[in-house]
């Protein structure tokens, strides 16, 4: 088996922008193309890697670093990684990409572009609603920080096309740059 280049899909924006949606979607569309695929989400990170950590920029800085440092781990020994976080510090981002670069792997930011309006408009986790009743503060977006990538390697419209899209966009960009094979590695022993 040859070494395959490991990267990293750094996925940033709001909380409901649609990262782990998409993450979920593009995991298995990777594995078809014959890579080895983790999913670190936020959510999860938090429930685990992360537990006890709130929502300060200094414990949204740990978490994001702490996520760098295994997405770096992963890549390192060729594992296509995509993150999941909202990582709303540009810095912190930075610092990220420095550490994977810095081992020889890819670091591709993917800015998932949906405004808090759409955010807010679907609310999935009903939380924005909560930051309107006065329930919960300093919640990105609202009244907490978000620095948008000023120059993503790929941006996502999310939300306002389909997820189907979002993901050949990405894939668009792994092909081109030669992450992954253009075409499933299946394919020809399926016909
Ligand atoms: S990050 O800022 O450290 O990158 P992370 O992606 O791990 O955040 O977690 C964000 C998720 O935590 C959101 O999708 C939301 O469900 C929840 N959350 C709870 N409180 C906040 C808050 N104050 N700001 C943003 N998200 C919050």
């Amino acid at each position: 088996m040859t070494d395959q280049q490991g990267f990293v899909l750094w996925f940033t924006g709001l909380s409901g922008a649609g990262k782990s949606t998409l993450s979920e979607a593009l995991a298995p569309v990777l594995r078809a193309r014959g890579r080895r695929v983790e999913v670190l989400d936020g959510d999860t990170v938090r429930t685990n890697l992360s537990n006890g950590l709130g929502f300060s920029r200094e414990d949204r800085d740990t978490n994001i670093l702490r996520i760098g440092f295994v997405a770096n781990l992963l890549a390192r020994n060729g594992v296509a990684v995509i993150t999941a976080a909202i990582s709303p510090y540009r810095a912190t981002r930075d610092a990220n990409r420095r550490l994977v670069e810095g081992d020889g792997s890819r670091f591709i930011e993917v800015y998932l572009a949906a405004t808090v309006e759409e955010c807010e408009a679907r609310d999935v986790k009903g939380l924005y609603a909560e930051v309107r009743a006065g329930k919960r503060s300093g919640f990105t977006g609202v009244d907490d920080p978000y620095e948008a990538p000023e120059h993503p390697e790929i941006s996502v419209p999310s939300g306002r096309e389909p997820i189907e899209a979002s993901v050949q966009r990405i894939l668009a960009y792994l092909e081109a740059e030669g992450l992954v094979s253009p075409r499933p590695e299946y394919a020809a022993v399926q016909r």
